[in-house]
C-alpha cells in the first residue's frame, strides 16, 4: 500500500510536470520553417539566419508575444513542416500556387516576383525560347522547377534536361563550370548571384512567370493567418515593408 501510494505520487508528479514542461517550451515560442538558401529573403550571416522574411517573422512573433525560433530545412519539405506541426508558419519567399493551396493556407501576398534566366556571359541563349532543348538547373521543388519540368505540358518552353539542386548557389557553380546551359531562379536571388559573379554570368531581360510570395500556415489555422495578415497590412501601410525591400536591394547593389 505504501509503495502503491509512492508510485501514484510519482505518477501524479510526472503527469503534472510533463505537460507543463511541454507547454512552457512551446508556449513561449513561435516556430518558422524556411530554406535559408534564398538571399535576400533568408540566408546565413555567419551562424544567424537573416533576411526580409526573418524581419517579417520577428514582427509576427512580437505581435503574438512569443520568441521566434527558425527551422532551416530543404525547400521541398516545407509543406510537411506545417502538416506535421513542426512549425507554425512557413516564410520562404514562397509563391502562392493552386497546387500548394491544397495543402496549406496562404496569407496576403507581400512581394511580386518572376522566374529569371541566368546564363554565361557568352551564351547563345538570349531569350526565353532559346531554352528549348537545353539543360537547365533549378532549385528542387520550386516554381522554377515546376515550370521547367512542365509535367502538365502547359509551357511553351521545352527544356531537354532539368537538374535539381538543394541550393541555388550549387546550380550557379555548375553553370559557371559549364555543366548547365542556364539556371532558372526567382529574380531577386538571381540578381544577387549575378552581382556576385558579374564577370561570368548575366540575367536575361526575359522572364518566365509572374508570381506572388505569401506566408503559409497549416490548413485551417485562421487565427494565426489573421494575425499574419494584420502584421503584413501594418508593414505595408507604414511603408516598413517597402523600406525593408529597398534596403535589401541597396545591400545587394553594394555587395
Ligand atoms: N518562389 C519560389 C517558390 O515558391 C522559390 C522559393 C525558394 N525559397 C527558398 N527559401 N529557397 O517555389
Amino acid at each position: 500500500m505504501k509503495n502503491l501510494k509512492k508510485v501514484a505520487a510519482i505518477c501524479l508528479a510526472a503527469a503534472m510536470l510533463v505537460p507543463f514542461a511541454a507547454c512552457s517550451k512551446k508556449g513561449n515560442k513561435i516556430v518558422m520553417s524556411t530554406n535559408a538558401q534564398f538571399q535576400p529573403f533568408e540566408y546565413y550571416s555567419g551562424k544567424e539566419i537573416v533576411g526580409i522574411d526573418v524581419e517579417i517573422a520577428k514582427k509576427i512573433a512580437a505581435k503574438v508575444g512569443k520568441e521566434l525560433e527558425i527551422r532551416d530545412v530543404e525547400f521541398d519539405s516545407l509543406p510537411n513542416e506545417l502538416s506535421s506541426g513542426k512549425c507554425d508558419f512557413v516564410a520562404a519567399g514562397m509563391t502562392v500556387t493552386e497546387d500548394r493551396k491544397k495543402n496549406m493556407d496562404f496569407s496576403d501576398t507581400y512581394f511580386d516576383a518572376t522566374q529569371s534566366i541566368i546564363v554565361l556571359k557568352n551564351s547563345s541563349i538570349k531569350s526565353r525560347t532559346d531554352l528549348n532543348g537545353k539543360t537547365v538547373g533549378v532549385q528542387q521543388g520550386t516554381t522554377g522547377d515546376t515550370y521547367c519540368t512542365d509535367e502538365e505540358k502547359t509551357s511553351d518552353i521545352h527544356v531537354k534536361t532539368v537538374k535539381r539542386y538543394n541550393k541555388g548557389s550549387d546550380a550557379i557553380s555548375d553553370l559557371i563550370a559549364g555543366r548547365l546551359d542556364a539556371v532558372v531562379i526567382d529574380d531577386f536571388p538571381a540578381q544577387k548571384f549575378v552581382e556576385n559573379n558579374s564577370d561570368k554570368i548575366v540575367k536575361l531581360d526575359d522572364a518566365l512567370t509572374v508570381e506572388h510570395y505569401a506566408i503559409a500556415v497549416k490548413k485551417g489555422n485562421t487565427d494565426l493567418l489573421n494575425t499574419i495578415n494584420s502584421v503584413l497590412a501594418e508593414m505595408k501601410s507604414s511603408g516598413e515593408l517597402d523600406k525593408l525591400i529597398e534596403e535589401n536591394k541597396a545591400a545587394l547593389e553594394n555587395s
